[in-house]
């Protein structure tokens, strides 16, 4: 099946749904047996042969199944874990992936909550970080220590858009017996496959564009056979549970993530190539543009680009990037990202950055390129733009 068809019918299961099309919301805490053998059977294959048995609402039900399956099919993965945020995939997946005394390489592009947990949480279980260059590719054999055990990766990154060379990284953290995870949330399991590229780990901020309404916070974890064990054991051993509704909304938002997802594109180039010609901009940091220095890796890899992108001023300022982004009228100021609208944000990247510092004028603006008519964007936008001027 292509991925357009994966997304429409992944996971859907007429015997589950009791013929409806939808697996209906299930809400389980507490399942009962008729019997101490059936509660041990039950608990057995659930938790000993990891077979979809209901048994205890923590562990699953079929709404959540349906959303697994379906993220496993498009992933081309063995599994998928289901969590209750995007950061806590990300966390549940380092966490999976180290002891104390380990080392693990996160990407210096890596999401900045990510790298708080890794310097904060992990730190205090003896586990250390370091990070890398988005760009070096192959070159992270040279940073592997005798204790790394994961490869972070983020690609491309959210806020300045790197693309990885992932089978180059994935090669050598294989042999030298890392694994390699990938937060694939810009690209989501439609436009990216990590696991096809060689990584063991694929993370998704499932509300970003898997949701795509802006209203469900959720996160999953797809990976190998050898891999999702790992990340099972510690989403059951950490307790934790994603609400039966939230899995219902997000399975109905990623029915519809392939149309969503071409009208993001098409929207987000048509807004990058008018920013391309404005006297104010340095920069559009979007690797579908030809001229993105991640161009050619994203021909490569990806299949496709989302909505979100970066703007860098060739001049810049506080005030002047404030007077544009106040006024603006289809693009709302708010965190997050993967809704149907449009938003805007602050983009002033460098101050997290170690190991290959990000130094374009700051504060720019990043944008999520929504589903309006792009004229009617690109009006909005025109009208920043002579604020930012007036205030420069
Ligand atoms: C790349 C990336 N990963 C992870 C997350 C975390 O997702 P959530 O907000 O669902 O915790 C975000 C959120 O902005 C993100 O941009």
């Amino acid at each position: 099946m292509k991925r357009d068809t994966k997304v429409v019918r992944g996971g859907l299961d007429k015997k589950r749904n009791a013929g409806a099309v939808n697996t209906p919301v299930v809400r389980a805490s507490t399942v009962v047996f008729e019997s101490v053998a059936a509660m041990r059977e039950a608990t057995d294959r659930a938790t000993k042969k990891r077979e979809k048995v209901l048994y205890y609402g923590r562990r699953g039900t079929p709404t959540h199944w349906t959303l697994q399956e379906a993220i496993t099919e498009l992933a081309g993965a063995a599994d998928t874990v289901l969590a209750p945020s995007g950061l806590a995939a990300c966390t549940l997946a380092i966490l999976a992936s180290v002891k104390a005394g380990d080392h693990i390489l996160v990407t210096d592009s890596i999401y900045e909550p990510t790298r708080n947990f890794c310097a904060g949480l992990l730190a205090g279980l003896g586990v250390t970080a370091s990070y890398y260059d988005p760009l070096i590719g192959g070159g992270i054999a040279a940073l592997i220590k005798s204790n790394t055990t994961l490869v972070l990766c983020e690609s491309p990154g959210s806020l300045t858009f790197e693309v990885q060379d992932i089978p180059a990284i994935a090669a050598a953290a294989h042999k030298a017996g890392a694994r390699v995870a990938v937060d694939n949330t810009w690209a989501s399991p439609l436009f990216c496959n990590p696991l096809a590229l060689g990584a063991d780990l694929s993370i998704e901020a499932g509300t970003k564009y898997i949701v795509g309404h802006s209203d469900v916070l959720i996160g999953a974890v797809s990976g190998t056979a050898e891999a999702i064990t790992a990340v099972q054991i510690a989403a059951g051993s950490l307790g934790l549970a994603v609400s039966p509704d939230d899995a219902y909304l997000a399975t109905r938002g990623l029915r519809t993530l392939a149309v969503r997802l071409a009208r993001h594109q098409e929207n987000a180039l048509k807004v990058a190539l008018w920013l391309q010609t404005r006297p104010e901009v340095k920069r559009v940091l979007y690797p579908a543009l030809p001229e993105d220095p991640g161009h050619s890796l994203w021909k490569r890899d990806f299949c496709g680009a989302s909505g979100l992108l970066g703007v860098v001023f060739k001049q810049t300022s506080g005030a002047a990037v404030a007077a544009l982004i106040d006024g603006m009228e289809l693009f709302p100021l708010g965190y997050s990202w993967g809704g149907f609208e449009s938003l805007i944000a602050p983009l002033a990247p460098g101050g997290a950055r170690s190991a290959r510092p990000w130094a374009a004028p700051a504060p720019g603006i990043r944008l999520h390129v929504g589903l309006e008519d792009p004229l009617d964007l690109i009006a909005d936008l025109d009208k920043g733009l002579a604020r930012f001027q007036k205030a420069l």
